[in-house]
């Protein structure tokens, strides 16, 4: 799991910034390029299979496990208190997944099957495909932007246990740094979700136009 979750991190990364040029706020245009760029590069659609793999095998993951757990303790404890040692959050790691994945299936009905499957409005002043338009579009709706951001509180507490627990899996564990990826992972945790909820917000408010 902490494999195809840090893989699942680093997709976030290159997601978010290259998202992030729409705060170019210069009508899409660095932003199609981009994407143009991503759509249409070999690399880039290999690895989206990859992606997709990689996203059913870390769920996949999170049920297995959670089977092994209930069948090595099929019988409850009969005093339960989890909040003396661990977050409520590391408890939730299953609601929280079912969230972000409830979240991508909408999220990749709008754009990701307009934009390989349906078709985009138009092309831009640059002649790339004007996936920027699209966005401008499901933004003017308040409860996708409301969506969008529950979402992203859901995907932060995800983050903040499951980067730090990546490498605790992986037999990271020490004195030094052992500090330093928990706080690493707790800004991670924190500005990643910020900068993807900034996205409808902004457009929702007409900062990004
Ligand atoms: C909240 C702000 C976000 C915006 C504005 C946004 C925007 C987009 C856009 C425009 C695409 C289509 C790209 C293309 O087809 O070329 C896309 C695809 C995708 N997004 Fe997002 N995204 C956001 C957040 C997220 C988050 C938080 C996740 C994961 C938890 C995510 C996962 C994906 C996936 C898996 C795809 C399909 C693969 C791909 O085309 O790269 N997105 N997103």
């Amino acid at each position: 799991m902490s494999l195809t979750g840090l893989f699942l991190i680093s997709f976030l990364i290159v997601h978010c910034l290259l998202n992030s040029f729409i705060f170019f706020n210069d009508g899409g245009l660095i932003f199609n390029t981009g994407a143009h760029f991503m759509a249409t590069n070999w690399l880039i659609r290999a690895m989206e299979i990859v992606l997709f793999l990689g996203l059913i095998l870390h769920a996949v993951q999170a049920l297995v496990l959670t089977m092994a757990n209930k069948k090595a303790r099929p019988v409850g404890y009969a005093k339960f208190n989890g909040a003396a040692n661990s977050t409520w959050y590391s408890r939730s790691m299953g609601l929280l997944g079912t969230l972000i994945l409830l979240f991508l299936i909408i999220h990749l009905a709008h754009f990701w099957v307009k934009s390989r499957f349906t078709g985009l409005p138009g092309e831009d002043a640059n002649g790339h495909e004007n996936l920027y338009a699209v966005m401008q579009e499901t933004f003017t709706h308040l409860w996708v932007v409301v969506v969008y951001c529950l979402a992203m509180i859901s995907l932060a507490y995800h983050l903040l246990h499951g980067f730090q627990s990546a490498f605790q899996t992986l037999g990271l564990n020490h004195k030094k740094y052992t500090p330093l990826i928990k706080g690493v992972g707790t800004v991670f945790a924190i500005v990643v979700p910020l900068i993807f909820a900034a996205m409808p917000v902004a457009m929702y408010a007409g900062i990004v136009k």
